[in-house]
This record gives C-alpha cells, structure tokens and sequence, in this order.
C-alpha cells in the first residue's frame, strides 16, 4: 500500500509538473491579435496570427505569416565565438526565421486568412507599432544580429576554446530518436533541425532560450502581463533569475 502510495504520489507530480507546462498565448504579449483590436470575444483566432490548418507558407509549423524582404540578416560574429557558422539564417532556420518576421519590425501579412477563401483583411497586417517596447523591436538592418546572443548556429560544446562548459546535447524525446535538448537545471532547451524531422537536431535558435506560447509561471519569471515590479515574463525555457539559464549552458562562468 505503502509502494502504491508513493507511485501515485510521483504520478500527481509528474502530472502537475506537465500540466503546469501547457502553452496559451491568451493574456500574453502573443497574443497579437487582440493588440490588433480584433476583439476579446472567444470566436477570435489567435493562433491565426502565426499559424494555419491547411494553405500555410510550406514552412514549419504551418505558418502563417509571410514577408518579403529581409530573407537573410547578418550573424553575431567575436574573436571567441567558436560556434561561428559562414550560413546565414534563412527560412530554413524556422525556429528564429519565423520570430524575425515579426520582431525585425517589418510589415507582413496572412497568407491565408481566416473565413472561406482567404479574403485579406488589414486587421491581421502585422508592423513596427505592435513592438511597442523598443527593444522587442530587433530591427532589419545588416547589423541586426550582431547584437543579439548567437542563434543559427550548429551547437558543438567540442568547438569551445574558451571552455566555457557546455553540456553534450542529449536525447529528449522518446517517439524521435533524433530529437535532441541541451538538459540543464533549469531547461531543457531544444535544438532543432534544418532539414525537417530526419536530419541531426543540433541548430541553436531563438527558440532554444524561448518558448514562444509558453506562460509557465515559476520563481524569476511570472505570466502576470500586468508586469508587477520584479516579474519576468520573457517566454523564457528557464528561470532566468540570479542569471541562471545563462550559467545552466555556461557552466564554467
Ligand atoms: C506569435 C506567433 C505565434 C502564435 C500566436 C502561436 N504560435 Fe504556435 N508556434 C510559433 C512558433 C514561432 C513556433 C515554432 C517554435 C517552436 O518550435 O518552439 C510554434 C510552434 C507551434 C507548434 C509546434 C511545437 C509545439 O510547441 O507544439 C504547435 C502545435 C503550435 N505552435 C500551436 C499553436 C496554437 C494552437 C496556437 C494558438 C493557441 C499558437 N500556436 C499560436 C508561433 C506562434
Ligand atoms: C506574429 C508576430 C510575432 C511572432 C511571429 C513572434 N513574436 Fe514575439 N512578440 C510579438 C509582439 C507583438 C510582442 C509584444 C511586443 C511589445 O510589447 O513591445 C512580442 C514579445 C516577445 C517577447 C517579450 C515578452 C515580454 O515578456 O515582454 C519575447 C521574449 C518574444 N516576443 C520572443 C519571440 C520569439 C523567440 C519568437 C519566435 C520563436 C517570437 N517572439 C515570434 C510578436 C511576435
Ligand atoms: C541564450 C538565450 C537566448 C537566445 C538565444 C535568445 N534570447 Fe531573447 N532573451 C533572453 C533572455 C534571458 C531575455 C530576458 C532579458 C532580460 O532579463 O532583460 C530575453 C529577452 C528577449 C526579448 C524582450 C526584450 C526586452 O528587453 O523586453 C525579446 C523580444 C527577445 N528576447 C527575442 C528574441 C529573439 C527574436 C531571439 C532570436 C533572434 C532571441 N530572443 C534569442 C535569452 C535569449
Ligand atoms: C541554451 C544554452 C545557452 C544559454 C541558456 C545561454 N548561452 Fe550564451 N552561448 C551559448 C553557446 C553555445 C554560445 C556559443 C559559444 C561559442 O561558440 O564560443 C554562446 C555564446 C555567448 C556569448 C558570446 C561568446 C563569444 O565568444 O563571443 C555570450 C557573451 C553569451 N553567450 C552570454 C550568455 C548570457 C549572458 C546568457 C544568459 C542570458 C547566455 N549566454 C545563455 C549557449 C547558451
């Protein structure tokens, strides 16, 4: 009895700990249809926004959203940054491409709008005034990625000169072999793929530090949209207070 105690005990934890992880974007800074006025009513497509069921832009994950230019930026280079690839980002990069689309600040637009037959509507346009806090603004310009931590780039802890730590990647799924996480303390933070689910999950993109429609709330970072003084929201895979996540992959520093 005692056994069955403890394995239900662990089970409740297990469930609590996932359930505690599920994603709404209703209530936060994604929620961009709502900033765009589109109503707060529950007939409103949120998801929309970003992603479609059927006729999206061929890209994953279903998406929605589509621009023309910038279709490359340039990328974080340093005398110590190891990691360096000569590839740009491009579409393929989804996991970053997909969050420049909006937070370079330029127009885009739906490829399929919500309703029979996509008819276009304003509403759902996307520009620069829905960044209202410059800083979510990353900009377009050739410098745009000089400044952001690196992203676009095949994780490889052995290319390191600086030995800064960094755990191996670690496989993280138990239906896809190949998908792989970088487990730390407070992650994990997946790696993606750039050539859909059969190649090597080892590209750090944006989405390795954030996870877009995740409000989970725990110490250093609360979901309150509301930002009372001292909360985080960020989207961020890890509690980032005392700069955690930073030494949870940067381990020796
Ligand atoms: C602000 C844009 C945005 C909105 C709004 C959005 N998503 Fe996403 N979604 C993304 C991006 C970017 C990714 C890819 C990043 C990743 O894999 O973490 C993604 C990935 C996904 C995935 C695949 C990975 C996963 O987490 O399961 C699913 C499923 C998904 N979205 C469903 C939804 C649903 C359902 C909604 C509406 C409640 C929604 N999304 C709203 C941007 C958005
Ligand atoms: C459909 C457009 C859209 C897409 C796609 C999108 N975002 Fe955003 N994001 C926004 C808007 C709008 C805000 C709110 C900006 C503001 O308040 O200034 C925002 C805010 C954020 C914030 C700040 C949240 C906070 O607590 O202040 C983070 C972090 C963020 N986005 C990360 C990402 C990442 C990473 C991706 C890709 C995986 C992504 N976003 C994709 C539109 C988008
Ligand atoms: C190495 C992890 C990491 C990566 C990679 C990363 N971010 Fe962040 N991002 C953070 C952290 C941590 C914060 C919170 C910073 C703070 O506390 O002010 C943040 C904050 C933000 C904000 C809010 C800025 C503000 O001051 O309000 C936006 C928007 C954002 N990130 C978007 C992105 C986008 C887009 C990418 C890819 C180009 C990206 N991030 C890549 C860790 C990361
Ligand atoms: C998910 C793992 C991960 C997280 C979280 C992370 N980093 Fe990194 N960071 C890396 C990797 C990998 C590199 C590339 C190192 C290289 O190739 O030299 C890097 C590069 C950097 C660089 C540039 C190094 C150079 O030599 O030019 C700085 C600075 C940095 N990170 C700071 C931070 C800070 C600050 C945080 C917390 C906000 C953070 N990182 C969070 C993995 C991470």
């Amino acid at each position: 009895m005692k056994k069955l105690l403890s394995i239900m005990t662990v089970a409740v934890l297990i469930i609590g700990t996932a359930m505690s992880a599920w994603a709404i974007i209703e209530g936060t800074p994604h929620d961009v249809a709502v900033m765009r006025d589109l109503g707060a009513g529950a007939d409103i497509e949120r998801c929309a926004m970003c992603h479609t069921p059927h006729a999206g832009s061929g890209q994953y994950p279903l998406w929605n959203r589509a621009q023309g230019a910038p279709t490359s930026y340039t990328m974080y280079a340093s005398p110590t940054f190891d990691m360096t690839e000569t590839t740009l980002i491009d579409s393929a990069n989804y996991a970053t491409f997909n969050c420049m689309v909006c937070h370079n600040g330029v127009a885009s637009t739906l490829v399929n709008y919500p309703g029979p037959g996509s008819v276009a509507n304003t509403d759902y346009n996307f520009n620069s005034t829905l960044l209202v806090n410059p800083q979510t603004n990353l900009g377009s310009d050739a410098a745009t990625m000089l400044n952001e931590h690196p992203v676009g780039f095949t994780y490889n802890p052995a290319r390191d000169d600086e030995n800064n730590g960094f755990r191996a990647a670690q496989a993280y799924s138990t239906s896809n072999v190949n998908k792989r996480a970088i487990i730390g303390a407070r992650g994990p933070y997946p790696l993606y793929s750039e050539t859909g689910n059969t190649g090597d999950y080892n590209q750090f993109e944006c989405a390795t530090c954030h996870a877009v429609h995740d409000t989970v709330d725990y110490p250093g970072k609360s979901m309150d949209v509301g930002r009372s003084a001292g909360t985080q929201v960020y989207f961020l895979r890890g509690d980032n207070s005392g700069s955690g996540m930073c030494i949870d992959c940067h381990v020796n520093r």
